[in-house]
C-alpha cells in the first residue's frame, strides 16, 4: 500500500463543492484583490489567533518580511533567530538589510533555546524570531524575557491553531508575539491552493504600517508615504481558505491523533526512533510528524522502495548555508540544529490517513530495525 507523505487531493475531494462555490462566488464578482472576502479571511484567523488584528499578504515570506519592515529593520541591525527552520525565517532578515544572529535550538522541542538568545544578545539586536516548528510553539514567553523590550516576531508558518499555556492561561500561536505571520502553502494545516501568508498582531500602528507595506507603502492609491510591496492575500486564495478554515481544528485534532498512534507504536522501538516531544504546556497541531531515527538515511529509502513518503526539514541548518558563508559560522558551533539535521525524518500525518496506511509505516519501520 503506497502513503504518500500528503495527499491533498484526499482533502479536496472532501471539500470540492463548498471550496469551487467559493471560488466562483469571487469570478462571479470579479474582485480579485483584497475585497470583502479577503476582510472576513481576516475577521476569522484574527479570532482564531486571538489577537486584534490581521492582514493578508502574498506568502508567509512576506509576513515575515512586512513584519520586519514594519518595526523599521534594516541595515546595522541583528535579528535573533534559529538556524533549525525553513530558509524564508533568515532569508527575510537578510533581505531587509540586517545581520540574522543564529542561537542553537532545545534539542527536546527544536525549537530556539532561550537562554542561547539572551547570550546572543548585543547592542544592535532589534528583534528576535522564535519559529513555532513542525507545529509546537516556541517558549515564546522565555524567548521575550530573555531579550525584554525588543519586537518578537513569532513565526508561526506551521502553526497555525497551535496554542502553548503561559502562566495557566492558553495563548494561540501569534497571540503574545508582536507580529505573529503565517503561511497558507498548500501543504500547510490551512493551506490555500497556491501561495497566501497572513499577519496578525495586537498593535494598532503596526497594523496599519502593515496595511500600508502590502500596498506599495501608500495608504491612498497613488500616494505613498514610503516605498512597500505589491503583497496582497489573492481573493480567490481567500475563498479557499474560508472554506477550508470551519474544517481546521478538526482537521489538527486528526493529526494529533495520529501522532498520538505513531508514538505509542514507536515506543518499543527506542532508542534507534525517538517519537517527537510535545511538552506538557503544549498543544501542537503537528504540522509535520518528526521523529529522530538511527541510520536515518537509509530508513528514508528503505520507506521510500515499499512507497511510503517522508522528508528531511532540515538537511542543513541556515547557518551552514552557502549563502550565509559570509556571517562567518562554522560547522560544529551549533551542535543540536547540526545534529538535528542529520536526524530527523517526518512521517505522513495528513488528517485523512488511514489507520492501515498508518500500521504500513509503522510495520516499515518495524521491519528496517528487526524488531
Ligand atoms: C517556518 C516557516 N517560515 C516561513 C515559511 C514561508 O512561508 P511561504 O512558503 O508561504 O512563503 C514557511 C513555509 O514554507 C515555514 O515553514
Amino acid at each position: 500500500m503506497a502513503v504518500p507523505l500528503l495527499d491533498l487531493r484526499a482533502q479536496h475531494a472532501a471539500i470540492k463543492d463548498d471550496v469551487m462555490r467559493a471560488m466562483m462566488g469571487v469570478v462571479d464578482a470579479q474582485t480579485f484583490i483584497l475585497g470583502e472576502v479577503v476582510g472576513r479571511l481576516e475577521r476569522e484567523v484574527a479570532e482564531l489567533c486571538h489577537t486584534r488584528y490581521a492582514v493578508g499578504c502574498a506568502s508567509g515570506t512576506d509576513a515575515l518580511l512586512l513584519a520586519l519592515r514594519a518595526l523599521d529593520i534594516g541595515r546595522g541591525d541583528e535579528v535573533i533567530t534559529t538556524p533549525f527552520t525553513f530558509f524564508a525565517t533568515a532569508g527575510t532578515i537578510h533581505n531587509v538589510g540586517a545581520t540574522p544572529v543564529f542561537v542553537d535550538i532545545d534539542p527536546v522541542t527544536f525549537n530556539i533555546d532561550p537562554e542561547q538568545v539572551a547570550a546572543a544578545l548585543t547592542p544592535r539586536t532589534r528583534a528576535t524570531i522564535p519559529v513555532d516548528l513542525f507545529g509546537q510553539m516556541a517558549e515564546i514567553e522565555r524567548v521575550a524575557t530573555a531579550a525584554p523590550g525588543l519586537p518578537l516576531i513569532e513565526d508561526a508558518a506551521q502553526s497555525i491553531g497551535a496554542r502553548r499555556s503561559v502562566d495557566g492561561e492558553w495563548r494561540m500561536a501569534g497571540e503574545a508575539a508582536t507580529v505573529g505571520t503565517l503561511s497558507f502553502f498548500p501543504s500547510k494545516n490551512l493551506g490555500g491552493y497556491g501561495d497566501g501568508g497572513m499577519m496578525v498582531t495586537q498593535d494598532e500602528r503596526l497594523y496599519t504600517r502593515l496595511l500600508r507595506l502590502r500596498m506599495h507603502g501608500g495608504s491612498k492609491t497613488y500616494y505613498h508615504e514610503e516605498v512597500g510591496y505589491n503583497s496582497r492575500l489573492d481573493a480567490l486564495q481567500a475563498a479557499v481558505l474560508g472554506a477550508k478554515l470551519p474544517h481546521l481544528a478538526q482537521w489538527s485534532a486528526g493529526r494529533r491523533d495520529h501522532a498520538a498512534y505513531y508514538t505509542s507504536a514507536f515506543r518499543e522501538l527506542a532508542p534507534q526512533v525517538q517519537p517527537p516531544v510535545i511538552t506538557p504546556a503544549n498543544e501542537s497541531i503537528f504540522n509535520q510528524y518528526t521523529i529522530r531515527a538511527e541510520r536515518r538515511d537509509a530508513l528514508q529509502a528503505h520507506l521510500k522502495a515499499r512507497g511510503i513518503g517522508s522528508a528531511i526539514y532540515y538537511p542543513l541548518p541556515l547557518h551552514l548555508q552557502p549563502c550565509f558563508a559570509y556571517l562567518g559560522y562554522r560547522s560544529g558551533q551549533l551542535p543540536e540544529s547540526e545534529r538535528a539535521a542529520r536526524e530527523v525524518l517526518s512521517l505522513p500525518v495528513y488528517p485523512e490517513l488511514t489507520r492501515a496506511q498508518q500500521d504500513e509505516v509503522i510495520g516499515a519501520v518495524r521491519e528496517f530495525y528487526g524488531v
